[in-house]
């Protein structure tokens, strides 16, 4: 991936992340999920669908991109490069079913080479049962993932990115947003924090602590 500027981001970082809103941030479309892709893998590298390939992410990406019940955005540098996403959901399991509708048959070439091993089976399952298994009283959207490259991180790309987010839940009339993040992950902890997330349960998932995190979307700061 193509690194964007020092300077541009220096005066990203002076006048804060609305100055860069309108400028920098597009809806997540099919041509950035290989972009988007990328930065998951480097971004959530521990995680299990980055244990899926860049091929699967990539078209995880497409799908969410062409399906209803999700949306997402990219922060792109003055010279095009994504330096950043988020992908949410309206409601993970009606995301889940439109991205294998539209792109199943896609998704499940970069697939084949697992479909002999039981344990990453199962980890499927319980991916796409994980939904259904959510605690009656968490909200349906979710923040299903943001990922900032390296250089640009700690600028308010990530803020400006959940701004949008937030903006777009309150279009579709959303007014409450959960977000899943491993117990360990410290940084992505304290920016759901700094973001208006509250803690409101602690569970398992693949085996990992998760904490997961609510927002009262009505409640968030708006873009400038
Ligand atoms: C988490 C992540 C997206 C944050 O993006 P970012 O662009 O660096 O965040 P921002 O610069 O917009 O920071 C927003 C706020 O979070 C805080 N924050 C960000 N990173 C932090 C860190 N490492 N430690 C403490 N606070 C942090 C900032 O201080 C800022 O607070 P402020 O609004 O009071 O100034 C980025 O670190 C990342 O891509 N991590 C790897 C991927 C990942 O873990 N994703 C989450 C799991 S799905």
């Amino acid at each position: 991936m193509m690194a964007k500027t020092n300077g541009d981001l220096a005066s990203l970082s002076a006048e804060g992340p609305a100055d860069s809103g309108d400028s920098h941030i597009l809806p997540l479309g099919k041509a950035h999920a290989t972009a988007a892709a990328a930065l998951h893998r480097q971004g959530i590298h521990t995680g299990f669908l980055s244990s899926l390939g860049a091929g699967f992410l990539r078209e995880i990406y497409r799908g969410i991109s062409a399906c209803r019940a999700g949306f997402g955005y990219v922060w792109l540098g003055s010279d095009g490069a994504v330096l950043g996403f988020i992908a949410c959901a309206e409601s993970t399991g009606r995301v889940y079913k439109q991205a294998l509708l539209r792109r199943g048959a896609f998704m499940a070439l970069p697939l084949a080479r697992f479909l002999l091993r039981p344990s990453v089976l199962k980890r499927m399952i319980e991916t796409l049962r994980y939904p259904s298994q959510a605690a009656e009283d968490l909200p349906a959207a979710e923040i299903l993932s943001i990922a900032v490259a390296p250089q640009a991180r700690g600028k308010g790309v990530g803020k400006a990115l959940m701004q949008a987010a937030f903006e777009e839940f309150r279009r579709r009339r959303i007014t409450h947003v959960r977000v899943a993040v491993g117990a360990d992950n410290a940084p992505a902890n304290a920016f759901y924090l700094r973001c208006g997330f509250r803690l409101t349960l602690q569970r398992t998932h693949h085996g990992l602590p998760m904490n997961i995190y609510v927002a009262d979307v009505e409640n968030q700061q708006r873009p400038r």
